[in-house]
């Protein structure tokens, strides 16, 4: 069984993890790891000079924990192969990590099959943003002095970013960006596929 990883970064509410749950439901063979189940404990959070806890930052995570997470699903896809016969070790099993930092992270990068960025304005963020409930609450002022500027900092980070990332507009329906995510990733394991047979 070989693998094909996914990565599907962008903006905090730019619709991550609904499409990481869309693609999930189409795509054979297919996990999802959620990068919002890896931040540490609030008492383990810094906090700014305004009083900001610092959680849109890598600190914030725990990625010893998530890096576990990943490569338990590595190893369980090797062990599958061993169990099986011939015909299902030509299958592709598909990770999908779906979360707000992940490009910037070195010890994934050699990781990605495909990589995808979803984007929104700021003023869509902001408003997608206060419908949602977070424990800890955003305190007032939290977006623009925390959230905001930390995704502007990421994003300016993975600009020079040497794989090829497939920006995505987080403003399209939750159908259209499904669709085309889909089209693109089936597109992508045909090419690895006529890999495998030429190789
Ligand atoms: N394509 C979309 N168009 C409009 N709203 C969306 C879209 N995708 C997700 N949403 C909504 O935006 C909010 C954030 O979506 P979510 O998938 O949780 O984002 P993320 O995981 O990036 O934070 C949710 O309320 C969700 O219903
Ligand atoms: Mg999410």
């Amino acid at each position: 069984m070989k693998t094909f990883v996914v990565g599907i970064s962008g903006v905090t509410n730019g619709g991550k993890t609904t499409l990481a749950k869309n693609l999930k439901k189409y795509l054979p063979n297919c996990s999802v790891i959620s990068q919002d189940d890896f931040f540490k404990p609030e008492s383990e959070i810094e906090t700014d000079k305004n009083g900001f806890l610092q959680y849109d930052v890598l600190e914030a995570l725990n990625m010893e924990e998530m890096m576990s997470a990943i490569n338990c699903w590595m190893e369980s896809q090797r062990h599958a192969l061993l169990s099986t016969n011939w015909e299902s070790a030509e299958e592709i099993s598909i990770l999908i990590i779906e979360g707000f930092l992940l490009f910037n992270y070195k010890p994934l990068d050699t990781i990605w099959n495909r990589s995808y960025f979803l984007t929104i304005p700021y003023e869509e963020c902001k408003r997608r943003r206060s419908t949602r409930v977070y424990e800890p609450p955003d305190p007032p002022g939290y977006f623009d002095g925390h959230v905001w500027p930390m995704f502007l900092k990421h994003r300016r980070e993975i600009e020079d970013i040497t794989w090829e990332i497939v920006y995505l507009d987080g403003t399209k329906s939750e159908e259209d960006l499904f669709s085309q995510v889909y089209e693109d990733l089936i597109h992508e394991l045909a090419k690895q596929k006529c890999m495998q047979v030429t190789a």
